[in-house]
């Protein structure tokens, strides 16, 4: 079978379980700009977050064995947190183009907060991580560091993508443990992608002049390490966008991506 090579172009493979990952796109395409992109949602699985390290590893495998045998793949993000922490550094063994995956930028927030407390909102599976854990074990002798995971976040991110009004209120109640510490965290690191894409809600309903963090000057400094090895870039862009399901809300979310640059949709069987 012939593998799929779009416009003679670097192709970039994007996925996460919805919308959360086109706050990377979204990012990525500010400083590559004529790169086409193909950007899996895995929403016959979403959400990922509350499901086992396990299974999430297998299905990135999964995922990647087909699109790669269809495409021509230059270079993987995963854009997802919870499908990250769930597949690296294992995942790469298993293929030959690079994999950048990002995980909640804890070390950052060590350098932004002024009172010493830290905030990371992140999915149950990344929270559970292992190598998460233990990491927010070791920054916790000098920091405070505040968790919290919360399914009904990531959902209302996907209700706003998809045009629907989203409750401030609702946000704020996820927020309630927080009000009752001794001192709000300064630093919120958003450890799921998804919490990028209400930013602005957020800001509305938490204490002023939090700084946020998320994965997103990772990303690029990761990418322009790869990138220098592609001099010819042509702007002839095809931008695509997969799903492993069709639902309602892949209708109510097409006027949005198309608005974001994709211009060509298609179920895939994974
Ligand atoms: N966007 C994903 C992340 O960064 C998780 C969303 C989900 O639970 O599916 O972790």
């Amino acid at each position: 079978m012939n593998k799929i090579l779009l416009q003679n172009n670097i192709t970039i493979f994007i996925f996460d379980s919805g919308v959360g990952g086109i706050s990377i796109y979204n990012q990525i395409k500010k400083f590559f700009p004529k790169i086409n992109f193909i950007y899996l949602l895995d929403n016959k699985f979403f959400p990922y977050g509350i499901k086992s390290k396990n299974f999430i590893y297998k299905r990135c495998i999964k995922i990647l064995k087909k699109i790669s045998f269809h495409y021509h793949i230059s270079l993987v993000i995963i854009a997802c947190n919870t499908a990250s922490v769930s597949s690296f550094p294992m995942i790469q063994k298993y293929f030959s183009f690079p994999i950048i995956g990002i995980t909640p930028v804890i070390k950052d927030s060590i350098n932004t907060t002024n009172n010493g407390v830290i905030g990371i909102i992140a999915t149950k599976t990344t929270l559970e991580n292992y190598y998460i854990k233990k990491e927010i074990k070791y920054f916790q002798k000098n920091y405070i560091i505040e968790f919290l995971s919360s399914k009904k976040l990531v959902f209302l991110a996907e209700e706003k993508i998809q045009g629907l009004n989203i409750s401030l209120k609702q946000i704020k109640k996820i927020f309630k443990p927080w009000y009752k510490l001794k001192k709000f965290p300064d630093t919120i690191v958003l450890g799921c992608t998804h919490f990028s894409l209400i930013i602005d809600e957020l800001k509305q309903i938490l204490p002023k002049n939090i700084k946020f963090l998320n994965s997103n000057t990772y990303i690029i400094s990761e990418m322009k390490k790869i990138m220098v090895n592609y001099k010819f870039l042509f702007n002839l862009q095809k931008n695509i966008i997969l799903y492993t399901k069709y639902t309602i809300k892949i209708k109510k979310i097409k006027r949005y991506l198309i608005n974001q640059g994709f211009n060509f949709f298609k179920k895939i069987k994974i």
